[in-house]
């Protein structure tokens, strides 16, 4: 453990990390016990997987909807707001204090800034906490308030990934989604405080080697990281299944029309169908496709070209 909690950047006293970082010359030689060892070590089979997921594979390949964006956005928002504020109360905590870095890392304001861009300045009455990122959420507060000592697990699988695929991400979204140059909509993937990614996750894993942690306990913040992971691959799938329901041709604000994928009962004009009405099929899912047939496509330019000549005719 740090010998004393004041081993954290104290940014009262206007010190930066790069100073403490100098301070803490980290060794190259970790050894296999070092609890940075055994996160690595222990959750890349998770880590595999949140790569390997569809979400995350289409996301790479610059495959996002606009409107499935500005849902990850909404689910990262709750998420930090859940890990920030636990952090906060568990800053004076030996447990986490030499990780606490709110000037660096905390993720909050860049996310609200970035719901405000796509949601406009009402966005807290438009946005919601979905069912996945609610039993994220609710993890995290549980560990927060009982289990502080696994908040660590949390932290890392976050901050630590923002840290190291944030920038590829950041250019992919802006590229999809044609968002501009300035960094508006991506303020999450910016961490303005930290010049060097590299440097900062030596100092955070210098600082997770530093904990007095019993064997046990490090084998506990392992489990809890994997968990960690499988709630975000929980996220992502539900993100999956709400993009299979939304069309290349949602728009912002728009209903999304489902596409025929996935379960039709969750199409929002599906639930609106008056009960006991016959037809399951949505009617917005029915016009779209019928519009896809080329002989109705016929039918309806020449009604639109014959319309368009009697109101030529009318006006000469
Ligand atoms: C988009 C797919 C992803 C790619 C391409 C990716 C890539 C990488 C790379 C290259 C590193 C090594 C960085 C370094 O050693 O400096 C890394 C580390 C890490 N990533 Fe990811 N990652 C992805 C998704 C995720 C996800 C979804 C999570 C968790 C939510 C995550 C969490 C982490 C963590 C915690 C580390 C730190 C590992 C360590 O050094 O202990 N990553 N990632």
């Amino acid at each position: 453990m740090p010998s004393d909690v004041t081993d954290a950047p104290d940014e009262s006293e206007g010190l930066s990390y790069e100073d403490v970082a100098e301070e803490e010359e980290e060794e190259d030689n970790v050894s296999p016990t070092d609890l940075s060892e055994l996160l690595k070590e222990g959750t890349k089979e998770s880590h595999d997987r949140a790569e390997n997921t569809q979400f995350v594979k289409d996301f790479l390949k610059g495959r996002i909807k606009r409107e499935l964006f500005k849902l990850g956005t909404a689910a990262l928002y709750f998420t930090y707001s859940a890990l920030e504020e636990e952090m906060e109360r568990n800053k004076d905590e030996p447990v986490f204090t030499p990780l606490y870095f709110p000037l660096e890392l905390h993720r909050k304001e860049a996310l609200e800034k970035d719901l405000a861009y796509f949601y406009g300045e009402d966005w807290p009455e438009k946005v919601q906490c979905s069912e996945a990122t609610r039993r994220y959420v609710d993890r995290i507060r549980h560990v927060g308030q009982h289990e502080p000592e696994l908040l660590v697990a949390h932290a890392y699988t976050r901050y630590m990934g923002d840290l190291s695929g944030g920038q590829v991400l950041k250019k992919v979204a802006q590229r999809a989604l044609k968002l501009p140059s300035t960094g508006q909509g991506v303020h999450f993937y910016s961490f303005e405080n930290i010049s060097s990614a590299q440097q900062f996750k030596q100092l955070y894993r210098a600082r997770l080697n530093a904990l007095d942690l019993d064997k046990g306990t490090k084998e506990r913040i392992v489990q809890e990281a994997n968990k960690a992971f499988e709630f975000n691959m929980q996220v992502f799938e539900e993100l999956d299944k709400i993009g299979a329901l939304l069309t290349e041709e949602a728009q912002e604000g728009a209903l999304p029309i489902h596409d025929g994928k996935g379960d039709p009962k969750k199409c929002p004009y599906y639930a609106a169908k008056p009960a006991g009405a016959q037809s399951s099929v949505c009617p917005w899912h029915l016009a779209a496709a019928a519009l896809k047939q080329p002989s109705l496509q016929l039918v309806l330019a020449a009604c639109i070209a014959l319309a368009a000549g009697v109101a030529a005719w009318y006006v000469l």
